[in-house]
């Protein structure tokens, strides 16, 4: 490979790296994450550490990250602290056992807190890209999340040229890097689709201290086919969608749709695309997940907005080998854009959540296990469901074979309150919450959507609760919870069949 810049291999890159340097990379739910030098960091990590010498360092995302972010780097020990967002076993461990100190915050948000130092100075920003230009023009790949604000604000930049990700992926990206406040003009999305930038993200050519070669694919895992339960939750979904538009409470066009991350969000969209009564449709959303692949294909999705291609291998190479068809229905933006609380009211988007728990008055945990142990983090889901048109949740209504109700008195965490979820969908029902006072919130999701085990041990919370605007039995609001974590089982004495 030819470069004006300094082309370095994985270790060589690692090696500039120092013990508690705060460094951002690339990535965003596994698409177009650096793949080569995180690697290289928990060598070094390894080596450092048989030797007694530290290293540990700062990390930063667009979100989650592929499995060498948060499995093999905090395998080695070399993460001391984490921003906005993850997924993996081996981090979460080390995280809920104070070894990692995560800050989980809402992702739109991260562009602005960098801008302004909140976190420190950013010592690196390494990132995947199909090529970088000598005037320092980056061209990302399946994920954009960050990446721009990173490589503006880093100090030094490493690029990994990915040779394997297609270089048309570039007509995906549409990049705008918002300028500080107060000197903001209005983002003039009106569609989905709108663009309003360029294809590239771009860095001070000066600050590019390596550029490595790499031809990793994309960490993706394929979906599995919706569970039972998905696919009744879809169903109860879709029908309230399709009634909601026949009273005209939807427009007849229909309006753009967000999903969230998992395979419950995937199957709804599946199960939503085939529907006969719901219309073509767009979406403004974070992640682009397979089933949207065949939507686009049979026409049924007009066209999509994302910070990334959450794809599974087979997926994105459908989508690669047939740009001529896909470059003008997809958009890629940065996540200060795609997760935009402003545009996502504007364009009076559908928000649909997954929940690990709601509460029977609507507030819904979808973080923190016991309100304790972080699962992944908020995500995107706080600036979609605050923000939308109608906010929905999804969640099976029980957990752990029915050890575990996802229905509860009251959510020892609360990512998403009563004030702005107002659907809540289980297999069992849905409840529309619109309109209707605490105590009838806790009647219609109690009747709609708790499992018929847990249902007699809500209605007695509910009887027995101190009155006033919100019952509660403060002694016993967390008696499941506490008997989850004492027994692991909610009601220890239930026959589960
Ligand atoms: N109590 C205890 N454990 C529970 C539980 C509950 N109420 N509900 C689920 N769990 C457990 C499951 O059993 C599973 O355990 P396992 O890993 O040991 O198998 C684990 O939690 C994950 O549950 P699962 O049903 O597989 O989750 P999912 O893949 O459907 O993801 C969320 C659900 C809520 C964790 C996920 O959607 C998320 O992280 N959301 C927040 C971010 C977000 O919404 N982003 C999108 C915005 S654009």
């Amino acid at each position: 490979m030819t470069s004006l810049f300094p082309v370095l291999t994985a270790d060589e890159a690692a090696a500039l790296v120092n013990d508690q340097d705060a460094v951002s990379f690339s990535g965003f739910g596994h698409a177009g994450d650096a793949k080569a030098v995180p690697l290289a960091l928990a060598r070094k990590a390894r080596a450092l550490h048989e030797k007694g010498q530290p290293f540990a360092m700062r990390i930063l995302t667009g979100a989650s990250s592929g499995h060498v972010i948060d499995e093999v780097l905090a395998e080695a020990n070399a993460v001391c602290w984490r921003a906005p967002y993850q997924s993996g076993r081996a981090l979460r461990s080390q995280i809920n056992t104070q070894k990692v100190q995560y800050v989980d915050m809402h992702l739109s948000h991260l562009p602005q807190a960098l801008a302004f130092g909140f976190f420190g100075k950013v010592d690196y920003a390494v990132v995947e890209a199909s090529e970088v230009t000598p005037d320092g023009r980056v061209f990302l790949t399946t994920g954009i999340g960050c990446s721009p604000t990173f490589l503006k604000y880093a100090d030094k930049v490493i690029i990994e040229i990915n040779t394997r990700q297609s270089s048309r992926l570039r007509e995906f990206a549409d990049i705008v890097v918002m300028p500080r406040p107060p000197h903001r003009d209005p983002i003039p999305i009106t569609h989905p689709l709108s663009r309003i930038g360029v294809p590239y993200a771009t860095v001070d050519p000066r600050k590019i201290v390596a550029v490595v070669e790499n031809d990793e694919p994309d960490n993706s895992v394929a979906f599995t086919p919706p569970s039972e339960e998905g696919l009744k939750i879809a169903g109860h979904l879709v029908q309230f969608l399709v009634e909601e538009r026949i009273k005209d409470r939807i427009p007849y066009d229909f309006l753009p749709l967000q999903a969230g991350v998992g395979n419950i969000a995937n199957g709804v969209m599946a199960v939503l695309g085939t529907h006969p009564d719901i219309p073509q449709f767009t979406m403004y959303s974070e992640v682009f997940q397979d089933s949207l692949v065949d939507l686009i294909e049979t026409g049924r999705l007009k066209g999509a907005s994302a910070t990334a291609l959450t794809l599974s291998p087979d997926a994105l190479t459908r989508v690669v080998n047939n740009m001529d068809f896909f470059s003008d229905k997809i958009v890629l933006r940065p996540q200060e854009i795609s997760n935009h609380p402003g545009i996502i009211r504007r364009l009076g988007v559908i928000a649909m959540n997954t929940a690990i728990e709601a509460d029977i008055y609507g507030n819904v945990n979808s973080s923190h296990i016991y309100g304790m142990d972080i699962m992944n983090g908020i995500g995107g889901s706080g600036e979609f469901t605050r923000n939308a048109y109608l906010s929905i949740f999804m969640t099976p209504s029980v957990a752990k074979q029915g050890k575990v109700s996802a229905i509860v008195p009251m959510c020892p965490h609360i990512d998403n309150n009563e004030h702005s979820v107002q659907v809540i969908v289980t297999e069992q029902g849905i409840a529309d919450l619109r309109g209707l006072g605490p105590m009838q919130r806790a009647k219609s999701i109690i009747k709609n959507c708790a499992h018929p085990l847990y249902k007699e041990y809500l209605y007695k919370y509910l009887d027995t609760a101190r009155p006033g605007h919100i019952p509660h039995n403060l002694s016993a609001c967390f008696e499941l919870h506490e008997n989850l974590l004492n027994t692991g089982r909610m009601l220890p004495d239930l026959k589960l069949p």
